[in-house]
């Protein structure tokens, strides 16, 4: 049975192994999966994902976003999946072939998620690429549009909006994972950071949502632990309403 804080992925936004560690350690067993991405990927490279599995039990969610020819994607998954990380990130991008050979690279190891559309790209950026003008004035036909291929081509979800959760769990599957960013808890609503489309935990949660980014409330709270277990008590209150 999962519990409140298995929803909870804390990204580990920072720069440096030794900030990281700082998290890790402060953190480990009482959020559910540490995101890494490419900034601290780069910089640390495997080592981080070993120091995090020796801390603790909690899972990584190694964010790579990997976009290449089908070749390379495969190639990259195949050491990926030697991590022994729980997900892992694909760009739909623009042929079903690039997924197909992520899932295929993964032989089932790690579970794939797809980039849809970044929530960095606007309708007038859809537009200036070239796509339809239904894309460019909705991008949420996209996001699901994408979302069908990723689920096509054998991924487990995708990574998308709070408020997108319910429309591609209606589309795509009950079973299709939604991993969601944009999370600020209701005694933080009004801090919002650079984040557009917020909901708080307790509406991802009712909309279906199987996982939450949640970063800066976290990290920047005077007692990050502390932050952690109140959000998990929104969780586990949301999850009993729904
Ligand atoms: O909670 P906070 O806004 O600090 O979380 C930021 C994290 O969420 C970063 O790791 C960022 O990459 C990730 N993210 C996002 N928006 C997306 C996808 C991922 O903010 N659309």
């Amino acid at each position: 049975m999962r519990q409140a804080r298995d929803f909870i992925i804390f990204p580990l936004d920072v720069p440096s192994f030794e900030e990281a560690k700082f998290y890790i350690n402060l953190l480990s067993n009482h959020v559910g999966m540490f995101k890494v991405g490419l900034e601290l990927f780069i910089h640390s490279g495997p080592e981080i994902i070993h120091f995090i599995q020796r801390t603790g039990d909690t899972k990584i969610f190694l964010d790579l976003k990997l976009h290449d020819i089908p070749e390379t994607v495969s190639l990259a998954m195949a050491r990926i999946r030697e991590f022994g990380v729980a997900f892992t990130t694909v760009h739909c991008g623009e042929n079903h072939r690039m997924l197909e050979a992520a899932v295929s690279g993964s032989q089932g190891k790690v579970g794939i998620l797809g980039i849809t559309v970044l929530t960095s790209v606007s309708g007038e950026d859809i537009q200036s690429a070239g796509f339809r003008e239904e894309y460019a004035t909705d991008p949420t036909g996209l996001v699901l549009k994408r979302a069908k291929a990723a689920k096509t081509a054998g991924c487990d979800g995708v990574v998308c909006s709070g408020l997108e959760v319910a429309m591609i769990k209606d589309h795509v599957g009950e079973d299709f994972i939604t991993v969601t960013p944009g999370i600020r808890p209701a005694w933080e609503a009004s801090n919002a950071d650079d984040q557009k489309r917020v909901t708080t935990p307790a509406q991802a949660i009712q909309n279906g949502a199987d996982y939450l980014v949640i970063g800066r409330p976290i990290r920047n709270a005077d007692d990050p632990r502390a932050a952690a277990s109140r959000i998990a008590r929104e969780i586990e209150e949301a999850i009993k309403q729904s």
